[in-house]
């Protein structure tokens, strides 16, 4: 018999969407890919470079559980230089990916029953993850009007005595808003000793006006989640770690022994090179990706998509298709068969995305270009 647990974990949605895009394509259609999560770019140079000469060197045996020290080293100087914060090496824990960084948190702090906040919408794996050890996602849900931010009032009435932590992603999954100092600040004040705040950061860097916040800088009752999936176009290496209170510490250790044994070796060296070697690479694709951000705003906001605040981060576009349709998950399959674009429901990712629907800008411009054009001429029909 197959396990309760495992009969109940929610498949990806968004890969139901791929998964027909794909279908159509073997039938020989075009498909304009708007719906997937992974950058378009190839991982830099230097980040190669480090993997094959790591792998020369015959770094293909298991590392420290926690990583290796000169990776955590260079983690803890990049939040250091990047947000002025100190970190110690000690706290910080490499993993493969921060889906697995995700699992060694709630494992740690959740017992069956905990409460983790989370938005709603938010990024789909998060309740699924949580429930899966055995937590209970309490969401609130936050409105496009307000850029998809907890409101602070809401946030602190909600904190009651079963809830053990406060989940936060800036910048967003679905919705590429970035949370500024303010909100930062007010979100600490509110949740104040009550509950730790998990901090997904896994976008950091990929923001195209003003500057993102880590939560360091205001709160060490805190988790960080991070990786190197997006900013350096790393998705299939998998490699992320995870930032912990110093009690959190060996109880995640255990955790990460039994489960993973360690991250990949020649991968958390490659890590390194990302880290210190990419400046000039991640630059010119923040770049690409604001150029791609601003013609995508302009022309959905043209063919009738609703978007109040303006996204400035990660590379999504969280837009309101209420104009066109009550049924986000059927509008996105007809137009995937219709116009062959593919998009992502809102519903993927909550109750609160149920007007919504996700536009990945991690696509060339002339591909989004031509998107929009099969949308428009769609729509107009
Ligand atoms: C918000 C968010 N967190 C975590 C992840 C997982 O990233 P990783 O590839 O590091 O496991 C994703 C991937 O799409 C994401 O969007």
């Amino acid at each position: 018999m197959i396990s309760e647990r495992s009969s109940r974990i929610p498949p990806f949605h968004v890969m139901e969407i791929l998964e027909k895009a794909h279908e159509l394509e073997a039938k020989g259609r075009s498909i304009i890919h708007l719906e997937i999560g992974e950058p378009d770019f190839e991982t830099p140079e230097p980040v190669m470079a480090a993997a094959q000469d790591a792998l020369r060197h015959g770094m293909t045996q298991y590392t420290h559980s926690m990583g290796l020290p000169a990776l955590r080293e260079a983690i803890a100087g990049h939040y250091f230089t990047r947000y002025g914060v100190n970190v110690s090496p000690e706290n910080i824990i490499v993993t493969s990916g921060t889906s697995p960084a995700m699992v060694l948190i709630f494992s740690a702090l959740m017992d069956p029953g905990d409460e983790l906040i989370l938005s709603d919408p938010c990024y789909a794996c998060y309740p699924n993850i949580l429930e899966f050890v055995g937590g209970v996602p309490k969401y609130i849900k936050v409105h496009e009007k307000y850029g998809f931010k907890y409101e602070p009032g809401k946030l602190g009435e909600s904190i009651g005595s079963g809830v053990k932590g406060v989940l936060i992603n800036s910048p967003s999954n679905p919705t590429g808003i970035v949370l500024d100092t303010d909100d930062m600040q007010k979100l600490v004040e509110v949740v104040g000793e009550r509950a730790y705040i998990i901090s997904d950061e896994i976008y950091h860097g990929l923001v195209y006006e003003g500057s993102e916040n880590s939560i360091l800088e205001f709160t060490d009752k805190c988790f960080v989640l991070n990786g190197f999936s997006k900013l350096y176009a790393m998705t299939g290496w998998r490699l992320g770690y995870l930032i912990c209170p110093p009690d959190f510490v060996r109880p995640i250790q255990k955790i990460q022994q039994n489960l993973f044994i360690c991250a990949n070796s020649f991968v958390q060296q490659a890590g390194i090179a990302a880290l210190k070697e990419t400046g000039d690479y991640t630059d010119a694709m923040v770049k690409t990706y604001n150029e791609r951000r601003k013609y995508l705003i302009a022309e959905l906001r043209n063919l009738g998509f609703g978007i109040e605040v303006e996204p400035t981060g990660a590379f999504y576009i969280f837009a309101n298709a209420g104009e066109f349709t009550e049924d986000v998950y059927s509008f996105c399959f007809e137009v995937l068969e219709n116009a062959g674009v593919a998009i992502t429901p809102g519903i993927d990712f909550g109750e609160g995305g149920k007007d919504f629907v996700r536009f990945s800008y991690a696509n060339s411009i002339n591909n989004i270009k031509e998107g929009m054009k099969r949308l428009g001429e769609y729509l107009s029909k």
